[in-house]
């Protein structure tokens, strides 16, 4: 595994991170029971993954508890996340610290290390700084979490408007940003900020469903080609990203999609999310490779730099967020 500084934490993370959430929620979306899950982390730490990203609204708090249960406490970094929005209302601090309160039980630990707000919109982002926010430092000053940090609604926010505006307030030690081969813009909008402030960044939508389900990459293209923002040749096949497979270049769809974001100047971690052993092996090994040859990744930036808002796809409503 190769460890990275965390911007301002300090922390030293693997740049692969297990991702709790999306579709497959440790296989629990899939229709895997819980000790399965349980053991898609073992297996994750067993590769040396050191970062965990889960949620209140996910579910997998208490499997990932049940996994970290009886490890050495400080060889995981532990990433939750509590909804700062509830049925389109605002939440108020005393429900996001009794969120808090109920992921410490859930995981089974003293203190959180980056305690997030998640899938915050760009017009819910002044309540959470100025009022969840304050209330919240009392609890870390308690001990309950280390780090601040804040996710983005990715399909609600196609221009990073939230990050544009929270990273500058010098208040996030770590944000989570969507960026993936066809969704580039968080390189001009994102990353120089994230990188001027040292704060950390958590990768999420390297793959999602658009390059893990074939049929849906090339319905996509075929939208975007009659919309005349792609190369018509791009509608007309069925694997339209296969310029990417060949000898000295990635292996597969997805190889090339964690192999993208992980050698993105300003991504520290790339999270991948899965409920498959698999899968996991298969995509830390991709993380941990070289970078695509510069010119399919000039290609890319040719083909798709201009997107915007493509691939951002929510599973189906658990809770008050989706992600
Ligand atoms: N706003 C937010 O806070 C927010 C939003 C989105 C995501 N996130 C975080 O980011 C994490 C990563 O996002 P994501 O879950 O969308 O992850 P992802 O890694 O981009 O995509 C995962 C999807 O691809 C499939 N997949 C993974 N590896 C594969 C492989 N080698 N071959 C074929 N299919 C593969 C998975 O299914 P299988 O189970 O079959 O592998 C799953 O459906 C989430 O788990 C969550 O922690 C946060």
């Amino acid at each position: 595994m190769d460890y990275v500084t965390l911007g301002r934490t300090g922390l030293k993370v693997s740049v692969a991170g297990l991702g709790c959430g999306g579709f497959s929620r440790l296989g629990l979306g899939t229709g895997h029971i819980e000790a399965e899950a349980v053991s898609v982390v073992h297996a994750a730490l067993d590769l040396g993954v050191n970062l965990i990203d889960t949620a209140a609204a996910y579910g997998t708090e208490a499997v990932v508890g049940r996994a970290i249960a009886g490890r050495d406490r400080d060889s995981v970094v532990i990433a939750t996340k509590a909804s700062a929005a509830r049925g389109g209302e605002h939440t108020p601090p005393a429900l996001v610290i009794e969120s808090l309160d109920n992921s410490l039980r859930l995981l089974g630990v003293d203190c959180i290390d980056i305690f997030q707000f998640h899938g915050v919109p760009p017009s819910g982002y002044a309540h959470v700084r100025d009022v969840i926010v304050p209330a919240l430092m009392r609890e870390r000053e308690k001990g309950k979490f280390r780090f601040l940090g804040i996710t983005e609604t990715a399909p609600n926010d196609l221009e990073h408007e939230m990050l544009a505006r929270a990273v500058p307030d010098e208040l996030w030690d770590v944000v989570m940003v969507a960026f993936h081969m066809m969704a580039q813009n968080a390189r001009w909008a994102v990353f120089p900020l994230t990188r001027a402030h040292n704060v950390g960044t958590l990768l999420m939508f390297a793959v999602r469903s658009i390059f893990a389900r074939p049929a849906q990459l090339a319905a996509t293209m075929q939208e975007l080609a009659q919309a005349g923002k792609v190369p018509d040749w791009l509608a007309g096949s069925d694997d339209p990203l296969a310029f990417l497979v060949h000898p000295g270049g990635a292996s597969s769809l997805t190889d090339a999609a964690y192999r993208f974001a992980r050698h993105e100047p300003g991504v520290d971690v790339v999270l991948f999310g899965t409920g498959d052993r698999a899968h996991l092996q298969a995509n830390v090994e991709s993380i941990l490779k070289p970078p695509l040859p510069q010119a399919d990744r000039a290609r890319l930036a040719e083909l798709f730099g201009q997107l915007v808002g493509v691939g951002l796809d929510l599973p189906p409503r658990r809770g008050a967020v989706r992600a």
